[in-house]
């Protein structure tokens, strides 16, 4: 008998980094420090490193960080701020929670914002523009960057699910004003709870962050402005340190799974796979195939015990609270035909084969 194919299962994290986990955690009971401290320091120095930006400030959670990111750019009120319509909710969330007009624009088919839509967004009022590496894959950023500057509009790339990606020479994240990370659990990089971080290489902008992120302190008990509470706990930073020295060789591991992916699932049916995945510019965060037949795929790999997911099943402007009478074609089809594989650094090369035999199965009794 098989055994299930979840999704993803965090309790997999490999033994021999458990053990080190535990030891960094009974340090930390020894220290008694549970929020800011050494491993905080040592997190922000490690962003630091690794994406090569010139500040790194971490915080709460990814949200948070777009939120802040918004904030320091004092966009607020009568502001507009050009968002993808399909995203998780944050990168519009984040607008609003700053008082902001969130403005939406269609993706290509890759589930990036289609930066040949951008012109005629363009009003008075745009202020800033959030570019999301949705799937972990980069929009294209010397573009945008090109574009934005001739506008004098601010870039702030919500980089919660592309971390470690990287175009021509330079990771994602660092491109824009200002970069912001979640490291929620799921994330390849993910914290065992909440967290997130922000980058940028202007000092201006990295104090009104760190401020902001701390109740508007710059030293305790000096409030220079109404900040909030967004520091990210000591348990979260240290236990991110330790699987900061696992991160490349578990995003090897992912690109040697999805290129099996790619050559098992090759021209199977009406399967679209995802384009770019092996490129230096994907971070293998999400594998999306796209397929008119995606909910009979889904129960017949339910039934497999093959766990999926749909990133996403909406847009954001067809929700209430963010409602746009304007129509996002290409967005509102992938809402219909995207499905997610299982793609993790805890899976083997077998577990790929079984789902990619599954999925032959499902179409050899289907088209
Ligand atoms: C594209 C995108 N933006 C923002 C966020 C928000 O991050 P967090 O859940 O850490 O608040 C997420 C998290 O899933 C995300 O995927």
């Amino acid at each position: 008998m098989y055994k299930p194919i979840p999704f993803l299962d965090l309790s997999l994290i490999p033994k021999e980094i458990q053990m080190v986990l535990g030891k960094k955690f009974d340090i930390m009971l020894e220290n008694g420090i549970f929020s800011g401290g050494e491993e905080v320091a040592l997190f922000e120095q490690n962003l630091i490193t690794y994406l090569g930006a010139r500040y790194a400030i971490a915080c709460a959670n990814g949200t948070d960080a777009l939120e802040v990111a918004l904030r320091a750019l004092k966009i607020g009120p009568r502001d507009e701020v050009i968002v993808p319509a399909l995203t998780w909710v944050s990168t519009a969330e984040a607008v609003i929670l700053v008082g902001a007009k969130p403005v939406f624009v269609d993706t290509d088919q890759s589930g990036l914002m289609d930066l040949n839509l951008m012109e005629e967004l363009i009003t008075p009022h745009t202020k800033a523009i959030i570019p999301v590496h949705l799937y972990g894959k980069m929009v294209d950023m010397h573009k945008l960057m090109t574009w934005a500057s001739q506008k004098r509009i601010y870039v702030i790339e919500d980089n919660a699910q592309g971390f470690g990606a990287i175009q021509n020479g330079k990771r994602a994240g660092n491109w824009g004003d200002i970069g912001c990370f979640s490291f929620y659990p799921t994330k390849n990089l993910g914290a065992i709870g909440e967290a997130g971080g922000i980058t940028t290489n202007h000092e201006k902008l990295a104090n009104r962050i760190k401020k902001w992120i701390n109740h508007g302190q710059s030293t305790r008990d000096h409030h220079e402005l109404v900040g909030k509470n967004s520091r990210i706990d000591t348990i979260q930073a240290g236990f991110l340190n330790v699987m900061f020295g696992h991160y490349d060789s578990f995003q090897k591991k992912r690109k040697e799974l999805a290129k099996i992916y790619l050559k098992q699932l090759k021209g199977i049916g009406d399967l679209n796979l995802p384009i770019g995945l092996l490129d230096t510019s994907h971070n293998c965060h999400l594998f999306v195939v796209q397929t008119g037949y995606r909910d009979g795929l889904k129960s017949f790999l339910m039934e497999k015990e093959i766990g999926t997911a749909i990133h996403y099943p909406g847009i954001i402007p067809k929700m209430r609270p963010y409602f746009s009478e304007t129509q996002f074609p290409v967005s509102e089809k992938m809402t219909q035909t995207v499905l997610s594989l299982p793609l993790n650094p805890y899976m083997d090369k077998s577990q790929i084969l079984r789902v990619c035999k599954a999925i032959r199965e499902f179409y050899s009794k289907t088209s």
